[in-house]
């Protein structure tokens, strides 16, 4: 009997679903591309059907397609295999779901919430007509399964309850609040919005109040608070919905309300996407980036919101992205826009007539009609910031000649002001030099496969019918990672313990258990040598710099002695 894993894997070759992410080249027996998970221009990622896995010589990425989807997706191990799942028309065992656990409790309470704002919305006449105002098509209204709660203290809480959510659940999915005495609703009065993960899956939500329950006191729109299963900067409202048009246009939008991306996707724009009471997080945009390397930020620009996104207008330049700006007139929002005469068109106008973000602040500044000494610092202040993050030495020196030309500032000058712009931290070392922003660091690696074996060996010790000698097994493990590293990983929360405990369960057929383990034991302790070789290397030449001659030696010799063992574990 094949495991979940090995049905889908089975459906679905390697080669077929990265297709469906990124651009692959033949490369002999196996496929190249340009590495999803860090800045490159030439590629060092490769996809081998044989070993059905890919690795990536920049970054160190590696991993088989549900990795790749966890990854890709910013998913957690269930929702990739949903997602697959879904894709191979493989049925997961409802008992695959069934485990208490905590995060399985959280998302089950947020999709009957779900349902309940749903079956809500029909029943009130006023939230009905307010979305019909709005000009939402009941389509709409069921694909974004847009719902309402009533004005009440704890309709929802009661529902929750009596389906046998504890207390503790339905809190822990944000959906309760508590005084002293007891529990109550967090939403009230509102229309819901279900914010969902790239897998489909609700994690979130955020409420718009009806007008009529407008006090005058309340946010317009409340946003559940971050939970186990909710990170709002990594998070983008409508992604789900999004990423197949992004990718098909190759340039996602997006916008800054609930109301605007789903007015933008009715009205067939369907490559938009939203942030959800948040600003725009450097996650948000490695998240689009990995679809397509161009964004438009339709925001009202002179929101506090669109000044909070500056650092990640910085790192989306910073990592070569192509980031323009669309205005719309008279303060109008896109919802508005779309909503008025010839709306469609209108939109589509913002879109084509869009700025590169240099060339937007450049003539907002210049409409300004400052006199020189002024329009000199707000070059300096406003520009330069994004113009000095650009790495492209041709692209900058496009856009310094032009700002020349419009402000009349000499171009020896703004370049003489350039090299004085300090990269602000966070942005510059994320960058693109280093390679790596997409914290997939050895560690990272490590962390992966320790969390396997973690997986493989708690599944036993939970099981009846043992197939592994766990003291002996754990013994391994603690020579492998040293005596501090195994009581981290030893005493492991819960949660992740039993995620993994999932995961390997969904992964490995049981009667194979021990060969699986012994290959990560194996896979483990390369990983380890290679740390320790890289250590000891960067040690034999700060001695040799130093010109500590005995200390280089010692460190050649251990450098030597941990090749020859690599090369046996290989
Ligand atoms: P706006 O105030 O511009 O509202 O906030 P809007 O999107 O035009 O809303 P409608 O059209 O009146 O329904 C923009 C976005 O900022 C977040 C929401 O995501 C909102 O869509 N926001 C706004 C909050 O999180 N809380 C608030 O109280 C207000
Ligand atoms: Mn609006």
């Amino acid at each position: 009997m094949s495991t979940p894993v090995e049905k889908i894997k089975e459906r679905l070759n390697i080669v077929d679903l990265l297709g469906t992410y990124i651009k692959l080249e033949k490369a002999g027996k196996n496929m190249k591309a340009r590495c999803p998970f860090h800045n490159e221009k030439t590629p060092s990622f490769f996809v081998s059907p044989d070993r059905d896995s890919y690795y990536c010589f920049g970054c160190g990425a590696k991993g088989d397609i549900f990795t790749f989807v966890q990854e890709f997706e910013g998913l957690d191990f269930f929702g990739a295999l949903k997602l697959l799942a879904e894709r191979t028309g493989v049925t997961l065992e409802r008992t695959d779901f069934e485990k208490k656990d905590e995060k399985e409790a959280i998302f089950n309470a947020l999709e009957a919430a779900t349902q309940f704002f749903e079956s809500n919305l029909p029943k009130s006449n006023s939230a009905v007509k307010y979305l019909e105002k709005r000009g939402l098509t009941e389509k709409t209204i069921k694909d974004w399964r847009i719902g309402f709660v009533a004005d009440d203290w704890r309709t929802l809480y009661d529902y929750l309850a009596a389906r046998k959510f504890s207390d503790s659940e339905i809190e822990q999915a944000g959906l309760i609040k508590r005084n002293e005495r007891s529990f109550y609703d967090r939403f009230r009065g509102r229309i819901m919005f279900p914010i969902r993960d790239s897998a489909g899956r609700v994690v979130a939500f955020t409420g718009r109040i009806l007008p009529e329950n407008d006090d005058g006191k309340s946010a317009k729109y409340l946003n559940s608070p971050e939970t186990a299963v909710f990170n709002k900067s990594r998070i983008l409202y409508g992604f789900d919905l999004a990423k197949l048009a992004i990718k098909k246009f190759d340039y996602s939008v997006i916008v800054e309300g609930q109301m605007d991306i789903i007015m933008c996707h009715q009205a067939g724009f369907q490559n938009v996407v939203a942030t959800s009471g948040t600003a725009l997080t450097p996650e948000h945009l490695t998240l689009l980036r990995r679809i397509s390397n161009r964004v438009i930020m339709a925001f009202d620009a002179d929101k506090a919101g669109f000044a909070a996104a500056t650092k990640a207008w910085q790192l989306a330049l910073s990592l070569g992205m192509e980031v323009k700006i669309a205005e719309f007139k008279d303060g109008k929002d896109p919802a508005d826009v779309i909503l008025s005469t010839d709306g469609k068109e209108k939109f589509k106008e913002a879109l084509k007539d869009s700025m590169h973000i240099i060339d937007f602040y450049l003539a907002k500044i210049l409409a300004e009609k400052l006199e020189p000494r002024k329009l000199g610092k707000e070059v300096q202040e406003k520009i330069l910031p994004f113009l000095a993050i650009i790495e492209s030495s041709i692209e900058k020196s496009h856009f310094v000649k032009k700002i020349a030309e419009k402000t009349g500032i000499s171009e020896a000058a703004i370049w003489e002001d350039l090299k004085k712009v300090k990269v602000e931290p966070g942005v510059d070392g994320v960058g693109t030099k280093s390679g790596n922003f997409d914290n997939k660091t050895a560690i990272d690696r490590v962390d992966s496969i320790e969390r396997r074996v973690l997986g493989v060996i708690g599944w036993q010790e939970k099981d009846t019918e043992k197939l592994i000698d766990i003291q002996t097994s754990k013994q391994k493990v603690r020579e492998i990672i040293g005596g501090e590293n195994f009581k981290k990983w030893e005493t492991a929360p819960v949660q992740v313990i039993n995620e993994a405990i999932f995961e390997a369960e969904q992964y490995y057929e049981k009667k194979k258990i021990q060969a699986v383990l012994d290959e990560l034991l194996m896979e483990l302790e390369k990983e380890y040598v290679k740390r320790e070789l890289a250590r000891t290397m960067s040690e034999m030449i700060k001695a040799e710099k130093e010109k500590d001659l005995k200390k280089r030696d010692i460190m050649a010799g251990l450098c030597n002695e941990l090749t020859k063992r690599l090369a046996k574990l290989k």
